[in-house]
């Protein structure tokens, strides 16, 4: 496995190249990055994992410089997960100069849930996704069902622009408690790693209750919310939306549930497809 820095050198790398899968990652990998990684592998071609945690799409109030970096021991999961090149641009490479040029999602997907609680956000994830596209110009890209809304506004990016890529969704990893594997639930303390596990469940009540006839959205969200509240998170939202475009659900679609919270100082986000 080769670990490239610049884009003058992975693209000499990959002129040849034929077909490549690209996963892009912030990096501090688990067993859900590596899924994405196995599902690249199925995939004719050469295998190239991103590594770059994106200033972009960080608010200043946001972990960007706490974000844990853990370069050498992701490369050694990579290397054993089957990846053949690994891109790991500093700043400067990806920004040299400030970027000016940005992609503006469409509202519709791009400014609820997520994006009305981390405004610009999408616009940061999408710029940076535009960038690794064309610096690695993959034929396919994987990305985790984890980010539900993030696969939508790639998934939108890629139509809407007539980008020659076909993306791939992988499934959510979860631990042995039903919590998603997340870079972020190494900010948890012991108690809270497994208080953490109620979000999942949480969703998954609200999956239940939906398919066995609930119909009354917003009471149902409501109880969600609240039965967080009172074991002392602070959701921003827990909302069932149509899978295709998030949009509020009419009447015999395919449904999400997707939830965010806070418990202490970290922020979880989860889905589970309906
Ligand atoms: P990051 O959070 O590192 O996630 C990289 C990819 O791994 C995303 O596609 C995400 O959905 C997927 N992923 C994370 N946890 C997962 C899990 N438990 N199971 C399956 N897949 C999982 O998402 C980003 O980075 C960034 O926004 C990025 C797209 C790289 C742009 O900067």
């Amino acid at each position: 496995m080769r670990v490239i820095q610049t884009i003058a050198e992975l693209r000499s790398s990959l002129s040849t190249e034929r077909h490549i899968s690209l996963v892009p990652t912030m990096g501090n990998l688990h067993e859900g990055h590596l899924s994405l990684v196995q599902a690249a592998r199925r995939r004719e071609g050469v295998v190239v994992a991103s590594i770059f945690v994106n200033p972009l799409q960080f608010a200043p109030h946001e972990d960007f410089a706490r974000y844990p970096r853990t370069l050498d021991d992701d490369c050694d999961l990579l290397a054993e997960g089957g990846c053949d090149i690994v891109f790991t641009p500093g700043p400067q490479e990806m920004y040299p100069v400030p970027q000016e040029f940005r992609v503006q999602p469409s509202a519709t997907v791009a400014d609820v849930l997520e994006g009305a609680f981390r405004p610009g956000f999408f616009i940061g994830v999408s710029t940076v996704v535009l960038k690794l596209f064309n610096i690695v110009q993959p034929t396919v890209a994987v990305f985790g069902k984890k980010d539900y809304q993030q696969l939508l506004v790639v998934r939108q990016m890629v139509g809407q622009l007539c980008l020659p890529i076909e993306i791939i969704a992988g499934e959510t990893v979860r631990d042995a408690s039903g919590l998603a594997l997340s870079s972020r639930n190494g900010y948890l303390t012991e108690d809270e790693r497994s208080e953490a596990t109620a979000l999942s469940s949480c969703l998954l009540r609200v999956a239940e209750r939906v398919r066995s006839g609930g119909r009354d959205w917003s009471t149902i969200e409501a109880t969600a919310v609240d039965s967080l509240q009172a074991r002392g998170w602070h959701p921003d939202y827990v909302a069932i939306r149509r899978r295709s475009d998030l949009g509020a659900p009419t009447r015999d679609e395919l449904l999400v549930v997707l939830g965010a919270a806070r418990l202490g100082s970290t922020r979880l986000i989860d889905n589970i497809e309906i």
